[in-house]
């Protein structure tokens, strides 16, 4: 095969025309994450499956569901990066192609002259979800939980200006589902995509890191580094993580229930491979902190009976300049302080960090992420070669983006799998602790 074969597969895929575009968000997107300077990409021609992955697609050649939310014609969820590049290959050898990946234990080798199946890049997968667009969403300046995208409906975009002046009165709560849905319950974009905002967040080849602001052909992410990316959000996220320019990511042997994954497949072989170890996990030996900011005692009591049943030392983050107690003030406070990325001081030190491997780190979900301090904790000490074990007390929005924050935030750290817990977490919560403990082997 030569650089130029062109690959002819009737898969139903959806033929996408090379071109370039404007990657990332301009500076005036409300809502927008430092990580997505804007940039110029060049992309070429390639094929994208109109939706996501389903559980019956996955089983039929996996033998197994790894999903949450268990339904045959359901995005499959709840699987690793390493889960979805290897149902990629399963899928070119059914097809009698040649498998893009060589999987070698954790380490995973895309082959630019297969033909085969794999995942979009990260920037394969914005260009084709923006299908021309270059505003916040495929649907313009707004998307519509009802009749547009499957989303924590409760929070579309621009609403959190209302809660404070009504400045954005034109913008309305739609439905919140708590599930992923059919892939294709919605009109599709331009380019004939189906939920590419929405439903479950996708997995792309991507591994995270900050973009180059020169201009880029066919980037294929970061060259090292333990987080892949995700993108597009799922049924279990605020409409300001839909944008098309937001990066998520998460460890790529991580999983949530709102992250699946659709394929591609290269319109063209290329010369040259890419891909180099992943940084293997941490086990955990030496000693373990608990360390938590609470607002309402939640996680607070959450903390101590980690600490009850472990006998692990705690420290509780405070503020040099604690948020307010009047619950309104606080909502608006965290809003401003998430908005602009703000680094409260914390009056809480922990001189000897050095004695403990392994981190539980707790807080609440607030506006659909870490409260900033946690950002202040995440930076002020080194998590090289430590584990961060998060827990996470919530309304009903479960982790939201925190565990994609933390990632970001400390991306020499490995990160075990959370807690989430409702509320204070009533009369389950020291049976949750402890079955949540012995799943990371720290019990
Ligand atoms: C500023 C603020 C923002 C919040 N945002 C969310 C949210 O986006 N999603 C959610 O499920 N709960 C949200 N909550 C609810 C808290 O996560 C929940 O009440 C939690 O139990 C509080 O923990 P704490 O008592 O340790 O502070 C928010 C609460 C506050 C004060």
């Amino acid at each position: 095969m030569n650089d130029t074969a062109a690959f002819d597969v009737q898969d139903g895929f959806v033929s996408i025309p090379g071109g370039t575009f404007a990657m990332g968000s301009p500076e005036s997107e409300n809502w927008r994450g430092e990580d997505e300077t804007v940039h110029e990409a060049t992309i070429s021609d390639f094929f994208m499956a109109p939706y996501e992955t389903t559980q019956s697609d996955y089983e039929r050649l996996m033998g197994s569901n790894p999903s949450a939310f268990v339904g045959s014609n359901l995005p499959v969820e709840n699987v690793t990066w390493h889960d979805a590049v290897s149902y990629c290959n399963a899928l070119s050898e059914e097809a009698n192609l040649s498998p893009a990946y060589v999987i070698d234990g954790a380490s995973v080798t895309w082959d630019l002259s297969a033909d085969g199946y794999r995942l979009p890049t990260e920037a394969e997968w914005e260009y084709a979800c923006r299908a021309g667009t270059a505003t916040p969403f495929n649907t313009q300046t707004s998307i519509s939980a009802d009749s547009e995208a499957n989303y924590y409906g409760t929070y579309p975009y621009g609403i959190e200006e209302n809660y404070f002046s009504q400045g954005n009165l034109d913008t309305h709560p739609g439905v919140y589902r708590q599930t992923p849905i059919e892939p294709g319950s919605f009109a599709p974009n331009a380019w004939g995509l189906y939920d590419m905002h929405g439903n479950v967040a996708e997995w792309v080849w991507d591994r995270y890191g900050s973009y180059d602001a020169e201009p880029q052909i066919d980037p294929t992410g970061a060259p090292s580094g333990a987080l892949r990316v995700n993108r597009g959000g799922g049924w279990n996220d605020f409409a300001k993580s839909l944008r098309s320019a937001y990066r998520a990511a998460l460890p790529a042997d991580g999983a949530s229930p709102s992250v699946g994954f659709r394929v591609a497949r290269s319109a063209r072989a290329r010369a040259g491979a890419i891909g180099s170890a992943e940084t293997t996990a941490q086990t955990f030996g030496g000693e373990a902190l608990v360390v938590f900011f609470s607002w309402g005692g939640n996680t607070r009591g959450i903390a101590q009976e980690i600490v009850r049943q472990t006998g692990f030392d705690a420290v509780e983050l405070e503020c040099e300049h604690p948020y307010s107690s009047d619950y309104n003030t606080v909502l608006e406070e965290a809003q401003r302080d998430q908005n602009s990325q703000a680094r409260p001081a914390l009056a809480s030190r922990i001189d000897d960090m050095g004695r403990y491997s392994a981190v539980l780190l707790g807080y609440p979900n607030w506006w659909a992420s870490i409260p900033m301090p946690i950002a202040s904790f995440l930076e002020s000490y080194d998590f090289s070669g430590k584990a961060i074990v998060p827990f996470c007390s919530h309304g009903g929005g479960r982790f939201g983006q925190s565990v994609s924050a933390i990632s970001k935030l400390a991306q020499r750290a490995s990160l075990g799998e959370g807690l989430s817990v409702h509320y204070s977490g009533g009369s389950s919560l020291a049976s949750d602790v402890s079955a949540w403990l012995e799943r990371n082997g720290l019990a």
